[in-house]
């Protein structure tokens, strides 16, 4: 059976670690993060390539080196590197609304535009976009993230349909994931005020765990997920 790689950004925590730690053991993982220094313990079966993502000049390199020494052996991508910057809009500076359409959008975008003619080539490939529940629902200070994060579902829905409109024949699924409160440092930082509201709306009465997201995500890689397509998956233990 041929090499499966699959490119997971943001992997150095949070859900981006799970995911890696649960894909693993099946798939050669090609792991980004802003820098090295972020990771610890990496398996040398593995390769890095990292890039800060707010920087137009970095994605670019990224994108190149991506294709250059990865791309007919790329299988699969998980874009899943995102930052947030929780506020009103009225205080939120040009310059963070720049950095969050930049990472959470733009460059998942760009990823994308990287691989896709090669999935094409080859027929198969998955992209995985991870969206958020706050893509669907919004969110009350996070206007700017939770429209990068319905652009993503946006953007799978409609590049699964272009995939078929290019190809008659083919095994390439483009979709999107909206996990809904999940602990890792990125909420952190929640206030607990915030965090009993949120708590309120979840039917499940807790919040998730990263391993919750990274077994969705395994699975939707496989093939036992092979008619999921085109779709956003909520992992969100029930909010509304
Ligand atoms: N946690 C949740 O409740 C939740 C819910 C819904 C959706 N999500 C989405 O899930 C994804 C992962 O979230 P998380 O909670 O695991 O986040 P996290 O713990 O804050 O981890 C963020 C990851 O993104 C990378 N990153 C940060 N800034 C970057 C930049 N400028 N360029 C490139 N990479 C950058 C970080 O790399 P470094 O280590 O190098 O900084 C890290 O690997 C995000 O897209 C988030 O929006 C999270």
């Amino acid at each position: 059976m041929p090499e499966k790689k699959i490119l997971i950004t943001g992997a150095s925590r949070g859900l981006g670690l799970a995911i890696s730690n649960a894909l693993s053991k099946e798939y050669t993982l090609i792991l980004h993060a802003t820098r090295k220094e972020s990771f610890t313990n990496v398996d040398p079966k593995h390769h890095l390539l990292c890039a800060d993502l707010s920087d137009p000049t970095q994605l670019n390199e990224f994108c190149k080196r991506l294709k250059k020494e990865h791309g007919d052996t790329l299988y699969g991508v998980i874009n899943n590197a995102g930052i947030t910057f929780d506020k009103s809009l009225i205080y939120q500076p040009e310059n963070e609304i720049d950095k969050l359409l930049q990472v959470n959008l733009k460059a998942p975008i760009m990823i994308c535009k990287a691989v896709m003619k090669q999935f094409l080539l080859n027929k198969r490939g998955v992209i995985i976009n991870v969206s958020s529940c706050v893509g669907e629902t919004g969110n009350a200070f996070q206007a700017v993230y939770s429209a990068t994060k319905a652009g993503l579902a946006a953007l799978s829905k409609s590049l699964a349909r272009e995939v078929s409109a290019l190809s008659e024949e083919h095994a390439i699924r483009i979709l999107s994931i909206a996990p809904g409160f999940i602990e890792t440092e990125m909420t952190d930082t929640v206030p607990e005020k915030f965090r009993q509201e949120y708590l309120k709306a979840i039917p499940a009465n807790r919040f998730g765990n990263v391993n919750e997201v990274a077994d969705v995500v395994a699975f939707l890689l496989s093939d036992k997920a092979s008619y999921i397509n085109g779709t956003n998956i909520n992992i969100n233990g029930g909010i509304l």
